[in-house]
């Protein structure tokens, strides 16, 4: 079977080393990939969201199965499109990826499915959206209802804050149209922590739980970024949880996205506040987290395919998926200045001497080949560097002596990736 994987990051590449391994998998495409993902894919020069492109592509070398790694070619509606062709693909429609693509409509299906979530509203007039905020009082969360690059939350301590963050959207569209509307959200405060299932629409098939870093510095502090870490499983979502997790918040989306008349099918990324009344939804992602989906793959054992395969074919009750009973944990070596401005075209030497430490993968997520053998950094998270052990503990000590060997004065990365767990004990 001929697969094609959609992105070109971390997760695109766990997802490709992962493919490549399936007895079912004849030939791996990756569009438009990088450097790591070349190892095991044939990279294809399209970007991931140039639909019709993609498309075309599709229809001429006989792909038979997509795989869409990112949200953004989701939310276009690659999807819609590959099924018109009658290619299969592993996501959501257009419309079902609206549970990540606008805020507004993920806290709608919330509310009429009574889905525990934060209380909200729904703006798009500013002194509307300000009248609220005085209402309900500081802290409180301004959020944009469209895509904003991972930059449109805003956490405000206080009334002022609020106030500025609507002028800043609404005004002064400093998130362009993804501003245009306003979710105003209560401020929850407890543990956040990851679960990710598939589904076809109708079943759930859980995966595993997962913690990320999303702070730039040591000890959670600085700005925001896409992730500086992650480790699986987070022990914090207990079994017992997990079970309330599904019933209460996944099963219900899912039925209801399926009575909407948009089956949702593909990952569901639900981002969880663990809060002293329960844990309650943050927000959806219809696609892996990135890096927490190299960590997934890292303890998965059974062939990933079919069960990418299902979620369009309805057949997910009939799938078993089996982990290693063990952690895994994944640190990113981002290029100095990022989440700001930072430079590209480093080469990162060191790579095939990391790539030795035991239990070590190197994923790449913002690579490009150089001269030879050269590998360049080409964006601001550039490494997933992950390791799996029996323990969280020991799966950190082996990703920080891989991330030693590696020799790229230009990078820097957290180095305390796993803290909470280990704390835990
Ligand atoms: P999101 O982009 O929706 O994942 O939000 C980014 C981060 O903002 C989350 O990981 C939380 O740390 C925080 N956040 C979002 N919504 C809330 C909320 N209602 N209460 C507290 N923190 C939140
Ligand atoms: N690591 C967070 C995300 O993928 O959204």
């Amino acid at each position: 079977m001929k697969v094609l994987v959609i992105g070109s990051g971390g997760r695109e590449h766990a997802l490709c080393w992962s493919l490549a391994k399936s007895p079912l998998c004849s030939e791996l495409f990756c569009a438009p990939g990088n450097a790591g993902i070349a190892s095991v894919a044939t990279c294809v020069a399209i970007a991931a969201e140039d639909i019709e492109a993609i498309a075309n592509y599709c229809g001429e070398n006989k792909i038979d199965f997509v795989v869409v790694g990112p949200e953004g070619p989701l939310v276009l509606g690659l999807v819609d499109r590959l099924t018109a062709l009658g290619i299969k693909s592993f996501g959501p429609s257009a419309a079902a990826a609206a549970l990540e693509g606008s805020k507004g409509f993920m806290k709608d299906i919330c509310a009429k499915y009574k889905v525990p979530t934060a209380a909200y509203g729904r703006f798009t007039d500013a002194d509307a959206a300000k009248t609220f905020i005085r209402q309900q009082g500081a802290p409180i969360v301004v959020k944009t209802d469209g895509l904003a690059a991972g930059k449109g939350v805003i956490i405000a301590e206080t009334l002022e804050d609020a106030e500025r963050a609507v002028d800043a959207a609404m005004t002064d569209a400093v998130f362009g149209d993804a501003g245009a509307e306003l979710v105003i959200e209560e401020f929850m405060t407890g543990e956040e922590a990851s679960f990710f299932v598939l589904t076809d629409g109708v079943s759930a098939l859980s995966l595993l739980s997962a913690q990320d870093h999303k702070r730039v510095g040591d000890g959670d502090t600085g700005l925001n970024t896409g992730g500086m870490g992650a480790y699986s499983p987070a022990p914090v979502l207990t079994a017992e949880l997990e079970k309330q997790v599904l019933a209460e918040i996944v099963q219900p989306t899912i039925d209801g996205m399926r009575a909407e008349g948009k089956a949702y099918t593909g990952v569901l990324y639900a981002g969880l506040m663990l809060t002293p009344e329960g844990p309650k939804l943050i927000e959806y992602n219809v696609r892996f987290g990135d890096p927490e989906c190299q960590v997934l793959m890292m303890l998965l054992k059974s062939d990933i395919l079919p069960a990418l395969m299902a979620t369009y074919d309805a057949t997910l009750d009939q799938i078993d998926l089996e982990w290693h009973d063990e952690a895994a944990l994944t640190v990113v070596m981002a290029a100095k200045g990022y989440p700001g401005s930072y430079s590209k075209g480093d080469e990162i030497g060191g790579l095939a001497e990391a790539g030795t430490e035991e239990g070590v993968v190197v994923f790449h997520a913002g690579t490009k080949a150089g001269d030879g053998d050269q590998v360049l950094a080409n964006g601001g998270r550039v490494l997933n560097v992950t390791a799996k052990a029996p323990a969280i503990a020991e799966a950190q000590t082996r990703a920080y002596a891989a991330v030693d060997r590696l020799d790229w004065p230009g990078g820097f990365c957290r180095r305390d990736i796993g803290w909470r767990a280990i704390q835990r004990g």
